[in-house]
């Protein structure tokens, strides 16, 4: 099983990260706002969803499920933060701010370069 960052515990992000840990990944959920990390840490779940609550406590039970402010070295990242609609364009400066954030996590070498264990076919990140 992988090592799982996903950053954003809103709607959608708190139920994946919630299920991928339940399905046997190690999975660390990243949010910028406090109270959002103090309520999951005290058992509180912030989104509003049928059975939800449950399985969140379960996820958090087995081990596999920790929130944290930052993501960390992972295999894998999963983005789910907001991307608003302006005109008929999406705001993604949440995206931004989330993949510097990764970028910040240690898997961008000293030169900026993506580490090579990550590249694709085609040489790109
Ligand atoms: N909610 C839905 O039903 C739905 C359906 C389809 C697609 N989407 C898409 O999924 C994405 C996420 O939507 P959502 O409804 O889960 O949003 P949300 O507002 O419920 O949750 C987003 C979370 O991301 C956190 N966040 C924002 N910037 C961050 C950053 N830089 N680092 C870490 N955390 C950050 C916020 O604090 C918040 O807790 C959006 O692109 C949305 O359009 C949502």
């Amino acid at each position: 099983m992988a090592k799982v960052v996903v950053v954003g515990l809103g709607y959608i992000g708190l139920p994946t990260a919630a299920m991928l840990a339940l399905s046997g990944n190690d999975v660390v959920g990243v949010d910028i706002q406090p109270k959002v990390l103090e309520a999951l840490r005290s058992g509180n779940i912030p989104v509003r969803e049928k059975d939800l609550t449950a399985i969140v406590r379960e996820a958090t039970r087995s081990g596999r499920l920790q929130v944290a402010d930052c993501p960390e070295i992972a295999d894998y990242f999963v983005i789910c933060v907001p991307t608003p609609k302006i005109g008929q364009k999406a705001d993604l400066a949440a995206v931004e701010a989330a993949s510097r954030s990764i970028a910040s996590s240690g898997d961008i070498n000293e030169s900026g370069q993506a580490d090579p264990r990550e590249l694709g076919a085609d040489g790109r990140a």
